[in-house]
């Protein structure tokens, strides 16, 4: 740790695993940093009173306030993360671009500031573009289910609901909206392919067509406005993903691709 004053260097010194001692820093701790000395992985616990949600950073001649999860390699696209086997449980190391560190009860407390002011499309991609969370976390939530996907939802609000979703192999959606409400996709494991409609009308009948079609993987977050209609199914033997829709709904339409359409519960949604 070295600490510092008016970003001048002030003291540094080391923890190792070897000291065997846990470390009491008080709460009039100033301005620091950590970092790793040597070339191998280095894993520590650390243990907050009272919880922050945020600190300020200096990394930038204007100190920002930022997230306290906020992590940032030197090599910037290469943050080593933990990913997780869903079957085992065993966790293993990944690089791959995310730089945000997260569990789900601080991304409902993240979500709940930004749907309080206003919640940006863009901003809420960006967020869950970035958090990365452990699968040790979300595998808790996991229940798949022979007849039909499964969905679990983490925190319902006002604003907005999250939700995890578990897809076995050919698993799908019926076709359906979402009655009006945004949606973000994030796929924590596996791949959905998701097909999208829009409603035509032909020689006076109504019928829908296809729109789009689209792959969606853990590389991209997917937003879709209050309009769509759609259908997702899992393209890969299990799938498990994160749903955030603003406002929550508990019924949709779904749609038969006549155009004929029926208000239902989306509790029915899964049992269909
Ligand atoms: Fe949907």
């Amino acid at each position: 740790m070295t600490k510092y004053q008016s970003t001048k260097e002030v003291e540094s010194f080391d923890f190792s695993a070897e000291d065997g001692t846990v470390h009491f820093v008080d709460s009039s701790l100033g301005m620091h940093k950590l970092e790793n000395p040597n070339e191998e992985l280095s894993v520590s616990l650390h243990l907050y009173s009272p919880p922050y949600l945020e600190c300020r950073s200096g990394r930038h001649s204007k100190p920002s306030v930022v997230p306290y999860v906020y992590c940032q390699s030197p090599n910037n696209n290469k943050a080593p993360l933990l990913e997780g086997c869903l079957h085992d449980h065993s966790l293993k190391l990944k690089h791959c671009p995310g730089h945000v560190f997260c569990n789900f009860h601080t991304t409902v407390e993240l979500l709940s500031q930004e749907f309080k002011s206003g919640a940006c499309a863009r901003t809420i991609s960006k967020m869950l573009q970035s958090l990365q969370f452990n699968p040790r976390e979300w595998i808790s939530y996991v229940r798949f289910d022979k007849k039909h996907y499964t969905r679990f939802i983490i925190a319902r609000t006002t604003k907005f609901s999250l939700m995890l979703t578990c897809w076995e192999a050919g698993q799908s959606s019926p076709i359906h909206d979402h009655n009006g409400a945004r949606t973000w996709i994030k796929v924590l494991e596996g791949e959905l392919h998701e097909t999208q409609y829009k409603l035509a009308t032909i020689a006076g009948a109504e019928s829908l067509e296809i729109s789009q079609e689209n792959e969606l993987t853990d590389e991209t977050i997917a937003y879709r406005d209050g309009t769509v209609i759609h259908k997702n199914e899992s393209a890969s033997e299990t799938v498990i993903s994160l749903h955030v829709y603003s406002p929550p709904y508990s019924e949709c339409h779904c749609y038969e691709m006549d155009g004929k359409s029926r208000l239902v519960q989306t509790s029915t949604i899964i049992s269909e």
